[in-house]
């Protein structure tokens, strides 16, 4: 009797050619970036709309934070990127893309440097993320977004994203603060 066809497991590498659109590149999180992150980790809104745990706080966790993502990255769980201005590389924000269970379908993140917000850098970086998500082979796209963040629920409807409900588990795995986490999804087709 056939087993069917076996799962595909989509692995993420670095896009080959420049992530830019507009105003945002995104490039490869390096250990260079460690103070301009600091700095923006220090915004509570960060905290409070991020799994708090996974928010280094010294520069010594953020160098840590950012040797695990570039270990990641090279064993193809995941991807973090810099979201830089192309002209003079300020950091932006921080944008992420890894692998899920689900097979064909991509999870992503991302947050935004409190004096850069409301001109659409997480918009276009969702978009970019999307696009490289499309070019990688992911059917999908899966984001977690906690109950009452209305900027960032405007962020992934504005990309195409629709939510489907609270997810239990992912409620669980950040109960330090209990905040039900809404799943988001969109379809990955001509995501550019
Ligand atoms: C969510 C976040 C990434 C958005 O970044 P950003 O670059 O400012 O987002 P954009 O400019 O692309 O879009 C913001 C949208 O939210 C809208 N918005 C802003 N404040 C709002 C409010 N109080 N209520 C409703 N919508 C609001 C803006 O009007 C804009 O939509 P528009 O362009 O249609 O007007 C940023 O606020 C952030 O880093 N927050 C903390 C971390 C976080 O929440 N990360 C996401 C976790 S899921």
């Amino acid at each position: 009797m056939s087993e069917g066809p076996s799962p595909r497991v989509v692995h993420v590498r670095w896009p080959e050619t420049p992530l830019v659109c507009g105003d945002v590149r995104l490039r490869e999180l390096t250990f260079d970036d460690a103070g301009a992150v600091a700095a923006a980790y220090g915004d509570p809104e960060i905290l409070r709309w991020t799994a708090r745990r996974t928010v280094p706080h010294t520069r010594e966790e953020i160098v840590a934070w950012i040797g695990r993502r570039l270990s990641d990255a090279a064993s193809g769980l995941s991807l973090y990127f810099a979201v830089v201005d192309p002209v003079d590389d300020r950091l932006l924000g921080g944008a992420s893309l890894g692998t899920t269970n689900t097979q064909d379908a991509a999870t992503m993140g991302y947050w935004v440097v409190a004096h850069e917000r409301g001109r659409g850098v997480a918009t276009t970086a969702l978009r970019l993320l999307c696009r490289h998500a499309e070019d990688l082979g992911f059917a999908r796209a899966v984001l977690w977004i906690r109950d009452g963040n209305v900027i960032s629920d405007a962020v992934a409807r504005r990309t195409g994203f629709v939510p489907y409900g609270f997810d239990h588990k992912v409620a669980l795995v950040t109960g330090e603060d209990a905040t039900p986490v809404e799943r988001y999804e969109r379809v990955l087709t001509s995501a550019r």
